[in-house]
């Protein structure tokens, strides 16, 4: 049995950051429950390191990509898996556009791709498809997913201007500097292709999911919205059917007592849907260093026990992902309000499209 795992981190920022430091607290912890030391070999930013020499290094066997982007991640994580380096990544562009390409790279050359902390952070969402559903069929994923525009839509029911509400929650730490990805709703767009892929097994890569942020959305409808029992909430969703998948993310306007309403600040709110298992609601951190470490740390955790098992190098299954899956608007079927028609009303039913061939309005 190898006695230890050499680790090269890639990025020390937010997310870095809590993963070195998180590595160093849960060290002992970690070679109790695995039998295996940890060593964190080296870190590599923009400033300082150098990211391929230390990909390159003999004693690193995982690479943790916390960059971000798709330029110089991208190059880095395919030469990590190029030269056999397992890799761990919080970085959900990164899959929501080349995650097919990569997963099948990692498995021709017999590691593993992990990249739980890239979907919704804390909150399980990739292992509770990958594994706890694994003998199932996962037909439907939805949720509240980018936890900026939640703040922002909160802020403007209390009466606060879309502007101001921004800057807060730059303050706060929860938007970006550029927030553009989050209220253009791209992030959630690039959870939920994410997800799908997994889910559906398809290689449906964000710029194909029909998407609106809440750049539009004003405090007067925010404040009207609640007054008719609503909040307006940016929802993914996405449902499959036997000819295909439905997917979107948009504004809409949420039951209060739903449990998409109940999200607040950088919270995620998950469910999914399999035949067998039936619904599964989630709901956690979706941001933050800390919060993104842990399932990193988990990630790092099943992939030592796993070489502790299989040698360094086990058997790997290329998984088929389903290139040609047409993927279609789904928030269509929606109905809306007269007095607020801006918006579609969120109705779970929706994901059942595929049972009754199309959305019967509830
Ligand atoms: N923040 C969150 O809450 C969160 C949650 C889940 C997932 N994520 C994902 O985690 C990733 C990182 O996010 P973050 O918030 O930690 O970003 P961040 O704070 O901006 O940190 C990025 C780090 O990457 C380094 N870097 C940038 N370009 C590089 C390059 N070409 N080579 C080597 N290092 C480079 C930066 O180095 P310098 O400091 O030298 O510029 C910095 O240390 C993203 O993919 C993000 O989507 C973030």
């Amino acid at each position: 049995m190898q006695l230890t795992v050499g680790i090269g981190l890639l990025g020390h920022g937010t997310v870095g950051g809590a993963v070195s430091q998180s590595l160093k607290e849960n060290a002992e912890t970690i070679e109790r429950r695995t039998g295996v030391r940890c060593q964190l070999r080296g870190i590599a930013t923009r400033g300082a390191g150098d990211a391929r020499a230390l990909i390159d290094d003999p004693r690193v066997d995982v690479v943790i990509e916390t960059i971000g982007g798709t330029t110089d991640a991208a190059d880095l994580v395919e030469h990590a898996l190029d030269r056999g380096r397992h890799v761990i990544t919080a970085n959900k562009d990164l899959i929501a556009t080349q995650g097919p390409r990569l997963i099948a790279l990692a498995a021709s050359r017999g590691v593993g791709l992990r990249y739980e902390a890239a979907a919704c952070s804390a909150v399980p969402v990739v292992r509770t498809i990958h594994d706890a559903l694994a003998g199932d069929s996962v037909y439907a994923v939805a949720g509240v997913l980018n936890g900026t525009t939640t703040s922002i839509l909160s802020a403007m029911e209390e009466g606060v201007e879309y502007a101001d509400a921004l800057s807060d929650a730059q303050e706060r730490g929860y938007a970006e500097t550029d927030p553009a990805s989050d209220v253009a709703g791209l992030d959630a767009a690039h959870k939920l292709a994410l997800l799908v892929q997994l889910a559906f097994e398809t290689a449906v890569i964000s710029p194909r999911i029909r998407k609106s942020g809440i750049t539009a959305v004003t405090r007067p409808e925010a404040q009207q919205a609640m007054s008719l029992g609503y909040r307006i909430r940016l929802v993914a969703a996405a449902t499959r059917t036997p000819s295909g998948a439905f997917a979107e993310v948009s504004p809409a306007l949420v039951p209060l007592a739903h449990a998409f309403a109940q999200a607040t600040g950088v919270e995620n709110v998950v469910r999914i849907d399999a035949r067998g298992a039936g619904t599964l609601w989630l709901r956690g951190q979706g941001a933050g260093g800390a919060a993104s470490a842990s399932p990193i740390l988990g990630d790092l955790v099943t992939l030592v026990r796993e070489m502790a098992r299989a040698g360094d190098r086990g058997r790997s299954i290329v998984p088929r992902f389903d290139p040609a899956m047409q993927v279609a608007p789904l928030f269509d079927a929606l109905p809306r309000l007269e007095s607020l028609p801006q918006y579609p009303v969120w109705n779970d039913a929706v994901l059942d499209i595929h049972n009754s061939g199309e959305f019967i309005h509830a």
